[in-house]
């Protein structure tokens, strides 16, 4: 019997969701844990608690994880379930993948990333890549699960969810928010090809099964936002911890960065993918489909 342990934080039940039905094929001992990190992250947020978290997010400061306990000494696999905020591992993760006991079940132990987010993952897992490798872990798999729908659409109804805890239509003419409800209730397929994997000790076939499928797309927008994206949010991570030193610069702060957001999420964004589209992509495509390899795979750049 494989030891198996599946664990993830959620704030709405999303992940969880996922997560469960992504495991339900796995055979084994399986020891299922949800965590929670040592600060709480109220649901639904407070407008300023939501933009007020990406500095520490983007930071990865480790906010620690609270006791958890664990049925095995060692597992055989570890399913990590994990949601992206601002383009980084939620708070969280981020605490539990620089949790010490963590960190000694993650050496020599095969790893494989269950994805709940909107639709920007890729620099999130980047830093998940990394903390696996600093831990001796072997990412063996990542299964992302998106919200399908138009980036700017999605990031409305993902703002009406998170700050009403409902994920219902906005004024019911906007979409959905979150993971389509048959994508979550279809997870178990990926389940069951790593529990054939697992069974037949091949786990290292994994990802290339999974890309298989052809369910892992990258969209080159995202793409493109990402390779830049993040780089700004570091400026100004690092810019409202430095400024924001009483309460009321870094609230100043914050209110910066959540007007400079929608401006280049709702503005700049749309004007600047328009003229890369016709511009620069057509003759990138190499560059491109490098790009989306490196990010469905599960190496880390040297
Ligand atoms: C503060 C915050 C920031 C987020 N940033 C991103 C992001 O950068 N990329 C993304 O794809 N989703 C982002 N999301 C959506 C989450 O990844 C996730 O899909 C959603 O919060 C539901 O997760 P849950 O299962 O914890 O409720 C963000 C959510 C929150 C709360």
């Amino acid at each position: 019997m494989k030891n198996i342990l599946v664990i993830s934080y959620s704030q709405s039940g999303q992940l969880t969701e996922i997560v469960e039905k992504f495991s339900k094929p796995l055979q084994g001992n399986i020891d299922f844990v949800n965590y929670t990190s040592k600060k709480s992250f109220s649901f639904p947020w407070r407008s300023h608690e939501f933009f007020n978290t990406m500095p520490e997010t983007v930071l990865e400061v480790n906010y620690e994880v609270e006791d958890i306990h664990y049925n095995c000494e060692k597992y055989d696999l570890i399913v990590l379930g994990y949601q992206p905020w601002f383009l980084s591992p939620s708070l969280p993760t981020t605490a539990l993948l620089k949790n010490e006991k963590f960190k000694s079940l993650l050496k020599d132990t095969p790893v494989v990333t269950v994805i709940g987010s909107r639709n920007m993952w890729l620099n999130a897992q980047e830093s998940v890549k990394k903390l696996i490798q600093d831990a001796g872990g072997k990412l063996v798999g990542n299964v992302p699960f998106i919200d399908k729908t138009n980036n700017l659409l999605s990031a409305v109804t993902i703002l009406h969810w998170m700050l009403t805890g409902k994920k219902e239509k906005k004024w019911g003419v906007f979409p959905l928010p979150g993971v389509n409800q048959e994508d979550i209730d279809q997870a178990g397929k990926f389940g069951q090809l790593l529990n054939e994997d697992l069974t037949n000790n091949i786990l290292e076939n994994f990802q290339k099964r999974i890309l298989l499928t052809g369910e892992v797309n990258i969209n080159t927008s995202i793409l493109f936002i990402e390779g830049r994206a993040k780089k700004l949010f570091l400026i100004w991570a690092n810019a409202i911890v430095k400024k924001g030193t009483t309460e009321a610069k870094r609230r100043r702060w914050v209110k910066f960065f959540t007007y400079y957001l929608f401006i280049a999420l709702f503005m700049v964004a749309p004007i600047v993918l328009t003229f890369y589209s016709i511009l620069i992509r057509p003759f990138s495509s190499k560059g491109i489909k490098e790009k989306k390899t490196y990010f469905c795979g599960v190496e880390l750049k040297k």
